[in-house]
């Protein structure tokens, strides 16, 4: 059988932000956020982005909605390279990809009703639905989020946390969209309504064929909801894989210490778990450490990480590949020597 095509490929994906300095804040250098990132989102599927705060999620997110310009690379959805379109046609792409962030208050205007905030979008795209129909679609987005749509005529102060975040994402699906990207959506929210967003997530996913890249900076909001998760440090990509082969058999170290801060609820059942604290803080992106960017802050470190750069390598065919020299270490044989930087 033919596999099917991605919906959405990233392709040694570079976005740099310039540095300036000096009196007349002339470009010096610059920061790449984001470091020869690939991958690939199939229809349907979620993709989970995970990684500490800065390694370059959010920077990957906005170059795939063009709000940052990629240095190289590509990002093909559904086959068209997005980094080569005009304006007008990026416009008539942005639809098929809606995001939904962290902060549902910066995105929904306090002085409109939920009806007018969704409508909106209509209004920006026109063709999606007919003027005569809105009230009606306005009525089932609302259901289709778990809202009371005789609410429809509230502000946005008269809904609770979780419930703004339904209006946001009500309004991402009033587009129709093929992917939607969460940077951080259910971060703001009390662990009880997290896991009543990423129910929501899931049974939309189910039932309208969505396709999820997920960001987030805690694994274990991502295990629920996707099948597959890549891990980023300081604008790499250092370990990619399906659920089942990142949360069992973890290669890279890195992974391993994010795996090991997730707090265990029940420590009876598992109560050797190891605990890695990783120390040291995160390099600055502008200047990262030669060879592994991650070999200032592991314990496995050795000559060869300061020297040679790992690339991915797949670690079993199912498409698990990690970006470390030693993979196959067991913690007990780890080399100690962590070089300077
Ligand atoms: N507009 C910008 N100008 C300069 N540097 C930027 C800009 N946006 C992001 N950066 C830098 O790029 C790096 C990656 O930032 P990004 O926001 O993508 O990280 P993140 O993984 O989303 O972090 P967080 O978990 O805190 O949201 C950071 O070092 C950040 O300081
Ligand atoms: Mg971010």
């Amino acid at each position: 059988m033919e596999s099917p095509s991605p919906l959405l490929e990233v392709r040694e994906l570079v976005t740099a932000f310039p540095i300036k300095s000096g009196l007349f804040r002339r470009t010096t250098s610059e920061v790449q956020a984001v470091s020869k990132v690939s991958f690939k989102i199939y229809p349907g599927e979620a993709m989970g982005l995970v990684g500490e705060s800065g390694c370059g999620k959010s920077t990957v997110a906005r170059t795939i909605l063009g709000l940052e310009k990629a240095k190289s690379g590509s990002i093909f959805f559904e086959g068209k390279d997005l980094t080569k379109l005009s304006n007008k046609e990026m416009r008539a792409l942005r639809k098929d990809i809606q995001l939904v962030f962290q902060d549902p208050d910066a995105s929904l205007n306090p002085r409109m009703r939920v009806r007018e905030l969704i409508t909106e979008t209509w209004l920006v795209n026109p063709g999606i639905v007919e003027k005569e129909d809105w009230d009606k679609e306005v009525a089932k987005l609302m259901r289709l989020v778990g809202l009371n749509p005789n609410s429809a005529h509230h502000y946005p102060h008269q809904f609770s946390g979780g419930q703004r975040q339904r209006i946001c994402i009500a309004r991402a699906l009033a587009l129709r969209p093929k992917l939607i990207i969460c940077d951080e959506a259910v971060s703001a929210l009390d662990v009880s309504v997290q896991a009543q967003i990423l129910n929501l997530l899931q049974d939309l996913q189910q039932n309208l064929g969505l396709a999820y890249l997920f960001i987030s900076h805690d694994l274990s909001v991502v295990r629920h909801l996707c099948n597959r998760i890549s891990v980023m440090y300081l604008g790499k990509m250092i370990e990619t894989g399906d659920r089942e082969d990142i949360f069992e058999t973890p290669a890279h170290p890195y992974t391993k210490a994010l795996l090991s801060a997730i707090p265990n609820p029940k420590p009876w059942l598992n109560p050797n778990k190891d605990e890695i604290i990783l120390e040291g803080d995160i390099p600055s992106p502008a200047r990262p450490p030669s060879g592994c960017r991650f070999r200032t802050r592991c314990w496995k470190a050795h000559e060869i990480c300061k020297i040679e750069e790992p690339i991915l390598t797949p670690r079993n065919p199912n498409g698990h590949c990690s970006a470390c020299h030693f993979p196959m270490l067991q913690e007990s044989s780890a080399l100690h020597t962590v070089p300077g930087p």
